[in-house]
Formats: structure tokens, sequence, C-alpha cells
């Protein structure tokens, strides 16, 4: 049976503005650095093409790939490198872009791996926050929205790998959020 969507919880204008609004103040506080902007493969790929062209300076963009909770059940806790970084990033000022922050252990991860390899900074720009999930404490420097606990689809959130194209966030309806 297809899935059926619930009310549009982000139109593609306000997630467009938002945007923009991220992509300004990154340019404003890295002002003078050459970020780095490190992709979390596969959901943050849509939010970080458009970011890119919203941040009002030089970036470069790289991809890291990892499987949020391997093959444990959610609540494991577990999660898995499946594709790294193609080069190194030693002195380089690192910007984490994530679609979407819940339990924040897939974040807080990222940040322990990637500190080990002496960036100058870390810092973290994520497009939805779904603060009431979180069970371990993560810092955020950009935050699009915060979202209640629901299943999101579209604009790069999936269901089994479809709807990421959707140019709007939704959410599933009747279903208990994963
Ligand atoms: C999502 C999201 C984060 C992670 C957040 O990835 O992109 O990486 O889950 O969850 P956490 O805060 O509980 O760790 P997902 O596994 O859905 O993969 P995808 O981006 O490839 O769809």
């Amino acid at each position: 049976m297809p899935p059926r969507f619930g009310r549009v919880l982000i139109s593609g204008d306000e997630i467009a503005a938002r945007v923009l609004e991220l992509g300004r103040a990154i340019g404003r506080e890295h002002a003078g650095q050459d970020p780095l902007l490190v992709g979390v493969l596969k959901g943050a790929v849509i939010f970080l093409a458009d970011l890119v062209r919203a941040i009002p300076m030089e970036v470069t963009v790289d991809f890291m790939g990892v499987s949020a909770y391997g093959a444990g059940p959610p609540s494991s806790g577990v999660v898995r490198l499946t594709a790294d970084l193609s080069e190194s990033i030693e002195g380089r000022d690192v910007i984490i872009v994530e679609d979407i922050i819940d339990t924040g252990r897939t974040l807080a991860y990222l940040r322990s791996n990637l500190s080990t390899r002496r960036p100058r900074s870390v810092s973290v720009c994520v497009l939805l926050d779904k603060m009431e999930r979180r069970e371990v404490d993560v810092k955020l420097d950009y935050v699009g929205f915060v979202i209640p606990d629901q299943w999101v689809l579209g604009y790069g959130f999936d269901l089994g790998g479809l709807y990421r194209g959707l140019p709007y966030i939704t959410v599933l309806e009747a279903e208990a959020s994963g």
C-alpha cells in the first residue's frame, strides 16, 4: 500500500528562505576562511546542494557515508562508516552538513571521528532538529528548523529510499516515528 502523506510541514519557499539565512550566517562567521562542507550521505545531499549556493563565498565540499544504526535495532546506537572523505582535513575549518539530528548518535560519532584528523575547527549545520528525541548531547551551530517527533519525507528525507526529491517536507500520516 502506498504511503499516505500528511500535511506539508515545511514548504519549498520556507526551506529556500531559511537556507538563504543559514548560508549568509555561515558566510559571515567563516569570512576569511576556506571552509570545507562535509555532507553526510545520503539525505543531506539535497540540502547541501542548496546551501552551497546560498553561502556568499567560495567553499569546497566532500562527503561521508554513515549507516545510522548498523545491523542493530534503532535503539542500539550503532553507527558505522560506509564512505570516507576523499582527502585530509588537517588544519581545515570543517562544517558538517546534516539533514536531521534525531538521537544525536550519528553526529556524536562523526564529531569524534573527524576530531582525530586534526581539523582546525568543526562546526555543524543541520536542516532539521528533532530535539525531543535527543539521547546524546551534541552542539549544533546552525539549525534550520526544530520539528516535532514525526516521520518526515521530501527534500532529502526518504521512505525506503523514495521521495527524497519532493521539493517540500511533509509528514507520513498515521505512522509511528522511527
Ligand atoms: C539520518 C540522518 C542522520 C541520522 C540522524 O540518516 O541523515 O545521519 O539519521 O539520526 P540520529 O541523530 O538518531 O543518529 P539515515 O540513516 O536516515 O540515512 P540517509 O541520510 O541515507 O537517509
